[in-house]
């Protein structure tokens, strides 16, 4: 458990943010935050997901990986960062395929996707940086590095890039991208 006492920039309030690692007691949160960004459309200035939802089942089984940290604001739920390794969904199976054209890339042993979302009421608190740091140092233990793909139609990218992440290719609509658990400033 990681705990980090922060100031919030609009309300002058002090904030208890806490990350820990995914239980199932936290599923319903996940899949709930995971829908409202779904449902948003790619011109969401605060960004969108995109494909096929995880089921209940499938994070249950992130979960048992330990592969998911969740962030706590004043024991509020205020996010998530997973890796999907199982590919049992069919996004994560596609981006498996599309992770052999970047394996030179790579060394060692690579997560093929990862997701984060921040609760709308907690953005631009610095939220997804802690929650990458966090997730880095306990998913280096299994991995070297994660692969993702980032919509070029999300505004998010230069916080990726901020958090950690590094553009390795892009074509017209996406940004391939890596982070490297192994890395001293991510
Ligand atoms: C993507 C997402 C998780 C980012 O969270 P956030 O609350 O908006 O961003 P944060 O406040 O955590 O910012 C992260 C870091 O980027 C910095 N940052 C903010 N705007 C930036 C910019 N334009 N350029 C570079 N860095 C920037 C922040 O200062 C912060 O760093 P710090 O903690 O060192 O100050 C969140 O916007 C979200 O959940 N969006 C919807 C779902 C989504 O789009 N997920 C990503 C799919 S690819």
């Amino acid at each position: 458990m990681n705990t980090d006492l922060r100031r919030a920039n609009s309300q002058n309030f002090p904030v208890e943010l806490t990350i820990s690692s995914g239980t199932a007691e936290d599923v319903d949160q996940i899949l709930k935050l995971q829908k409202y960004w779904l449902q948003k459309t790619r011109a969401c200035k605060q960004g969108f997901l995109f494909g096929c939802p995880f089921s209940q089942k499938q994070l249950l089984s992130i979960v048992r990986k330990a592969e998911i940290s969740v962030a706590w604001v004043n024991q509020n739920f205020a996010g998530f960062f997973l890796l999907d390794s199982l590919a049992e969904n069919v996004l994560t199976q596609d981006y498996k395929e599309r992770l052999q054209k970047y394996r030179h890339h790579f060394t060692g042993t690579v997560c093929p996707r990862a997701q984060i979302a921040v609760h709308p009421k907690y953005l631009g608190m610095g939220i997804s940086k802690r929650l990458t740091q966090s997730s880095t140092a306990t998913f280096k233990k299994s991995y070297d590095a994660v692969f993702s793909i980032v919509s070029k139609q999300n505004n998010n990218m230069s916080k990726h890039l901020h958090n950690g992440w590094e553009i390795i290719d892009e074509d017209d609509e996406m940004y391939y991208v890596k982070l490297d658990l192994n890395k001293k400033n991510t």
